[in-house]
C-alpha cells in the first residue's frame, strides 16, 4: 500500500476525512472533514491565523464565496483560469491532457506547452484513455475553465462564479481596506475560507479537489519604499531546490540562510524571501517533517498570468513533490486591473510632510493635429499621453516621446505636441501598491501533516500504529479512561475530564474495551497523552500519564494535571 493509500484508509478509520455524500454515490473531488479531521484543520488555521495574522499585525476579512462576473473578468480569471481537457471518444471520460502527457513520457511542466504540441505529443507516443484503453491520437486539446458557473437570483441575467481563490474577495474591496488601514503603506489582509476549482481530473484524497479551504495574505506594500524586516529571519535556512524538474531531485537541495539568498541575489523579491523564512519555522511548528520538505522557484512558463515571481513550498510523499504553498510577488496586476474594470481608485494617497512644488507636464486632450499616423484617433493617444505624463513626468525631458496606445507605439517629437509644464503644489501622491501572497492550501498541509506523523513500531511484541503530531496541533489533546468501570472510578474519570475541559484541554473519555484498545485508539489519532484512572487514584488523587511515542508511564498528581498537560506540551 503506498503512503497516501495507507493514510485515507486510517483517515476513512478514525474519522479525518472520507468522501462526501458517499450515500448517493458521491461527487469526486469533495471530502468531509469527520470529527478527528474538522479538529485538525481549526488547528492548522489557528495557528496560521497567530503566525500570519496576529504575530505579523494584520487584519482578517472574511468575503463572500460567490462573487459577480465582472470581478473574474477583471481578475482575468474568466478568460485564463483554464486547464487543458481531452475527451475519450471511445467512453466519453475527460481527462487532463497535460497530466497524461507527464505520467506517460518524461515531459515535464506540459501545461506551459501549447495544446497543439500537448496533442501531437499524444498522438506521437500513442497515449491511450486511462478509463477505457482507447486511443487519444488525433483527438483535440481543449481549454477547459475551472471556474463553477451560478446565478446570481432568479434567472440567468446575473451570472456569478465561485471564487477561485480567496484572493479576489481581498482586492476587490481594497478601497474600503486601504480606508481602515488609513492609507498607510504597508499593510496586510488575510483571508482563512473555501476556494472552488472545477478541476478536470481530482486525485490523491486531499490534494488536488474541486471545494478547498485556502489561507491567504495578501500584504500591500510601497514598492518604493517598503522593507521587510529581513533581520527578524536572516538565520534561518532555506532548503532551496534548484532543480529543473518538479518531481525529481535532479537539482539538488541547498541549504542558504534568507540572508544568503537575498544577497546572492538567488530570491529575487526580498518580500518573497522575507515570508519563506517566517514560513519555514512554521511548517516545522504544525509538524512537517523538514527532511521531506523544499522550496522551488517557478519556471518561467509556469508562472501564473498575474505573478512575476513565485516560490512553491513543496512537501514529499510517496516520492511525489507537492505543492502546499505558493509566494508570489503579484506586483499592481491585479489592483491594476479592478481600477480599469470598476473605474474606482484602488490606490493609496501618500501625504507627504510638506508640501511640495512641483513641474509637471500636461496636455491637451486634443491631439487631433497630430494626423493619421496616430491611427486617427487622437483621442486616446493623448489619454495615454496623460497617463503617461502623470506617471512618468521624466518621460517628457527628451526630445522625443514614445508612448504605446490601440496595440501601437508612437513616437512624437516633443515639439510637436502640446504639452506644457505647470508649477503645481502637492500634498502628496496616489502609490498603487505592490502585492507580496503567501498562498496556503489547508487541506495539502494536512494531509502533509498526517502523512509525514504516520509512524509504525512495535509495542510488547505487537504492531503499532501511531501519528506523531506536534501536541499543538493534535485534535485531541488528552484521553481520560476508568481502568474499569466499577467503585466509582468512572465518576472519578469523569470528574477529571470535566476540570480537564475547563481547562481548555480538548478531551476523549473512554471507557470501553480493554485499556491497551483504548490507547491504540489514542495513538492512531495522535492524542499525545492519555489519563488513566484505577484504583490507587481513589485513594492517593493521583493517575497514570502516558505518553504517546515512547509509551511511557508515569504517576503524577491530579492537582495542577491541566498544568502538567500544558508544561509537558510545550516541551
Ligand atoms: N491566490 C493564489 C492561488 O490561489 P494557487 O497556487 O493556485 O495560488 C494556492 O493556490 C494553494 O491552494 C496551492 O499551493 C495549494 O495548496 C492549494 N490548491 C490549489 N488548487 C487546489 C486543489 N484543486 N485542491 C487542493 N488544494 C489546492
Amino acid at each position: 500500500m503506498s503512503e497516501g493509500e495507507r493514510l485515507t484508509e486510517l483517515a476513512k478509520r478514525r474519522g479525518f476525512y472520507f468522501p462526501s455524500a458517499g450515500a448517493y454515490g458521491g461527487a469526486s473531488g469533495f471530502w468531509t472533514y469527520g470529527p478527528q479531521g474538522a479538529a485538525l484543520k481549526s488547528n492548522v488555521e489557528d495557528a496560521w491565523r497567530d503566525r500570519f495574522v496576529v504575530r505579523e499585525g494584520h487584519q482578517e476579512i472574511s468575503a463572500p464565496d460567490v462573487m459577480p462576473e465582472a470581478v473574474f473578468e477583471a481578475s482575468g480569471h474568466l478568460d485564463g483560469f483554464d486547464d487543458m481537457i481531452i475527451e475519450c471518444p471511445g467512453c466519453g471520460a475527460t481527462h487532463r491532457a497535460d497530466h497524461l502527457v507527464e505520467d506517460e513520457t518524461d515531459i515535464e511542466e506540459a501545461e506551459s506547452l501549447p495544446n497543439e504540441e500537448v496533442m501531437e505529443i499524444i498522438s506521437d507516443h500513442g497515449i491511450e484513455c486511462p478509463s477505457c484503453g482507447e486511443s487519444l491520437g488525433g483527438v483535440s486539446v481543449d481549454n477547459f475553465n475551472l471556474m463553477f458557473e451560478t446565478n446570481i437570483g432568479p434567472g440567468s441575467s446575473s451570472p456569478g462564479y465561485l471564487r477561485p481563490e480567496t484572493a479576489q474577495g481581498i482586492f476587490v474591496e481594497f478601497p474600503q481596506l486601504s480606508e481602515y488601514a488609513r492609507n498607510q503603506l504597508p499593510f496586510g489582509v488575510a483571508q482563512i475560507g473555501k476556494a472552488y476549482r472545477n478541476e478536470i481530473s481530482p486525485r490523491k484524497s486531499l490534494v488536488r479537489v474541486r471545494e478547498f479551504t485556502q489561507a491567504e495574505l495578501e500584504h500591500f506594500v510601497d514598492p518604493e519604499e517598503d522593507e521587510p524586516p529581513l533581520e527578524d529571519v536572516e538565520d534561518v535556512t532555506l532548503p532551496l531546490y534548484s532543480g529543473e524538474s518538479q518531481q525529481a531531485d535532479d537539482g539538488g537541495v541547498e541549504g542558504l540562510t534568507v540572508g544568503e539568498a537575498v544577497e546572492e541575489g538567488v530570491i529575487a523579491s526580498d518580500w518573497v524571501a522575507y515570508y519563506l523564512g517566517v514560513a519555514r519555522d512554521w511548517y516545522e511548528r504544525i509538524g512537517v517533517d523538514m527532511d521531506r520538505f523544499r522550496f522551488r522557484q517557478h519556471l518561467p512558463g509556469e508562472l501564473a498570468h498575474y505573478a512575476s515571481d513565485c516560490w512553491d513550498a513543496e512537501t514529499e510523499i510517496d516520492g511525489d513533490w507537492i505543492e502546499v504553498t505558493g509566494f508570489a510577488y503579484r506586483g499592481d496586476y491585479d489592483l491594476r486591473k479592478h481600477a480599469d474594470h470598476s473605474g474606482e481608485d484602488f490606490t493609496v494617497f501618500k501625504q507627504y510632510d510638506e508640501p511640495v512644488t512641483v513641474e509637471r507636464p500636461t496636455v491637451d486632450p486634443d491631439m487631433s493635429y497630430l494626423g493619421p499616423e496616430f491611427g486617427g484617433d487622437a483621442q486616446t493617444v493623448a489619454d495615454a499621453l496623460e497617463a503617461l505624463a502623470e506617471r512618468d513626468p521624466d518621460a517628457f525631458e527628451g526630445e522625443e516621446v514614445t508612448v504605446e496606445a490601440d496595440g501601437q507605439s508612437y513616437t512624437v517629437p516633443v515639439e510637436e505636441t502640446n504639452f506644457s509644464v505647470e508649477e503645481v503644489t502637492e500634498n502628496g501622491e496616489h502609490v498603487r501598491p505592490h502585492v507580496v501572497e503567501p498562498s496556503f492550501g489547508v487541506g495539502r498541509l494536512i494531509y502533509t501533516v498526517l502523512a509525514h506523523a504516520y509512524t509504525e513500531d512495535e509495542v510488547d511484541g505487537e504492531e503499532r500504529t501511531y501519528l506523531d503530531l506536534p501536541p499543538e496541533q493534535a485534535p485531541t489533546t488528552v484521553g481520560v479512561f476508568p481502568l474499569m468501570d466499577k467503585d466509582g472510578m468512572a465518576e472519578y474519570a469523569g470528574d477529571i475530564a470535566d476540570a480537564l475541559r475547563e481547562a481548555g484541554h480538548s478531551v476523549t473519555y473512554d471507557d470501553s474495551g480493554a485499556i491497551g484498545r483504548r490507547y491504540r485508539r489514542q495513538d492512531e489519532v495522535g492524542t499525545p497523552y492519555c489519563v488513566t484512572v484505577d484504583y490507587e487514584s481513589l485513594e492517593e488523587d493521583t493517575v497514570t500519564l502516558r505518553e504517546r511515542d515512547s509509551t511511557e508511564q508515569t504517576r503524577v498528581s491530579i492537582d495542577g494535571l491541566a498544568e502538567t498537560l500544558d508544561r509537558l506540551a510545550d516541551g
